[in-house]
């Protein structure tokens, strides 16, 4: 699969890497230009391309960039293509969001709403990038591995990124709609934990009312 990457850092690094090792042709950019991207293409082995040439060579997009700066995707490049939203808010780095503090609508839908014809996925958001590195584990049944959680409007698009979780040792978690995907949000009960299927569905159980993996 052909997987485009805008922004480039601790996560979309770490996850480009992993992806060029379970057999994807990937590419890397980020705002500053890919002659900047030198070290991250020499551990990736990624090429690093600028931001409209990875839109436009992946079928799959992902978004690794400060929430704040989502509104500097082209939607036009973005057309028509699965676009996975691993960004966090954070007011004070990204600047207060009231939709999304009122609780109106969630980063994903407004990421959503501003790339219109694309569908997003939002997944890789609630795991610490030295994790995402290093603990998963192709070796392991699905039920023993670590989740990742997805949220999305497409199902397809869901099912699509689902299997490339699964094709680099974890277990997707289907949580939803992208309206439910609030949960997945920095220092909800499921954020940066190590836990796997059950474990998942316990303390959602808990805490909500049916998500289910
Ligand atoms: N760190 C984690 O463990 C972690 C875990 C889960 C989710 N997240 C979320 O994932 C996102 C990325 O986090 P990170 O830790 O990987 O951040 P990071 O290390 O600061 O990397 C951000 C990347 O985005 C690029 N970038 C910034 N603005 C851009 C733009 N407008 N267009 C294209 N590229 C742009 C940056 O490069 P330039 O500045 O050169 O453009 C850099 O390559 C954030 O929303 C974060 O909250 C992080």
């Amino acid at each position: 699969m052909k997987i485009g990457f805008i922004g480039a850092g601790n996560i979309g690094g770490t996850a480009a890497k992993l992806f060029v090792d379970a057999g994807h042709e990937v590419v890397i950019s980020n705002s500053r230009g890919p002659e900047t991207l030198a070290d991250v293409e020499n551990e990736t082995r990624a090429k690093a391309v600028a931001v409209e040439e990875a839109a436009v060579f992946g079928d799959v997009i992902f978004v690794s960039i400060p929430l704040g700066k989502y509104k500097s995707l082209s939607p036009s490049d973005l057309d028509g293509k699965i676009v996975i939203d691993s960004n966090n808010y954070y007011p004070g780095r990204d600047g207060e969001i009231a939709e999304v503090d009122s609780g109106l609508a969630t980063s994903s839908e407004l990421l959503a709403k501003h790339l219109s014809g694309s569908k997003v996925v939002k997944a890789f958001n609630t795991i610490w990038f030295e994790h995402l590195r290093s603990e998963g584990d192709k070796s392991k049944p699905i039920g023993e591995r670590r989740v990742i959680f997805v949220s999305g409007d497409d199902a397809d698009a869901k099912s699509v990124v689902s299997g490339l979780i699964e094709e680099i040792g974890f277990a997707p978690y289907d949580l939803g709609t992208l309206g439910a995907s609030g949960i997945q949000q920095p220092d909800s009960v499921i954020y940066n934990k190590s836990i796997n299927i059950e474990e998942a569905r316990k303390i959602l159980a808990e805490n909500s009312d049916g998500a289910s993996a």
